[in-house]
């Protein structure tokens, strides 16, 4: 059910329990995103010696929704901050958050729910990811993350011309983890299929020049997938 189909003051929350009760599966989906993002920056965030290398950690999230993967983002870097080990003294890493999402009231939430949460440098814009437009005057970012959202671009072409524009925004080194449906629904159309296996994630990506593909996991009807920018 889309967004437009829930009322009331609740009605962006009531619109997330409903995605969760509908794919249980989001809750590791999210879980191995914020995985990934963080041991991608505790292994030294792209840079080959291994050495920390970030005081601002850049990330991009396409299809914020209602912020929950945001929130688990930030307070998870967060919280690696207070690690000795994984700090650098008197170089804390912050975070400058940008978020994208087709729909103004999620933007608005968003931002809302993140600067009460104590996040700052938070940036949520409306844009539709399948213009252009929407990559002018970003980045560059050091990860770029997704959850439940690049099926929703309509194919094949679409999903190709996304992670060509996320290549180009990204940092060498930097990381895309995109966790999303990879079985189709019975609903698709087969001829226009949207929900796409991993191999044709990794076969996109491979050809667009990212490298270290990995599929982190794979349960119910998704996968969490990453890949590199060199
Ligand atoms: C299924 S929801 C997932 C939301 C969030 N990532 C989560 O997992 O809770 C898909 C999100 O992508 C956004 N979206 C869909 N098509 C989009 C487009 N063309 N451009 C930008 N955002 C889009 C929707 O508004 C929605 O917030």
């Amino acid at each position: 059910m889309a967004l437009s189909d829930f009322t009331g003051p609740d009605y962006i929350d009531a619109w997330t329990r409903d995605l969760d009760r509908r794919w249980p599966e989001r809750e590791a989906m999210a879980d191995c995103v914020v995985g990934t993002l963080v041991q991608w920056r505790d292994e030294g965030g792209g840079e080959p010696s291994g050495e920390k290398r970030h005081t601002v950690i850049r990330v991009l999230e396409l299809g914020v929704g209602a912020a929950g993967l945001a929130r688990s983002v930030l307070d998870a870097l967060a919280d690696a901050q207070t690690g000795d080990s994984r700090t650098v003294a008197g170089s804390p890493d912050s975070v400058e958050y940008t978020g994208i999402d087709i729909e103004p009231a999620l933007v608005l939430h968003g931002q809302e729910l993140l600067e009460k949460a104590g996040h700052r440098e938070i940036r949520l814009v409306r844009a539709d990811l399948r213009d252009d437009i929407w990559t002018e005057r970003i980045g560059p970012f050091d990860a770029v993350l997704s959850l439940q959202t690049l099926h929703d671009l309509g194919g094949i072409d679409a999903l190709e011309a996304a992670y060509r524009q996320l290549h180009g925004l990204l940092a060498p080194g930097g990381i895309l983890v995109n966790a999303d449906f990879v079985v189709p629904f019975e609903k698709d159309n087969p001829e226009r299929p949207r929900r796409l296996p991993v191999e044709t994630h990794k076969g996109l990506l491979s050809s667009l020049g990212f490298i270290d593909f990995r599929c982190e996991m794979q349960q119910g009807k998704m996968a969490c997938m990453s890949a590199r920018r060199p």
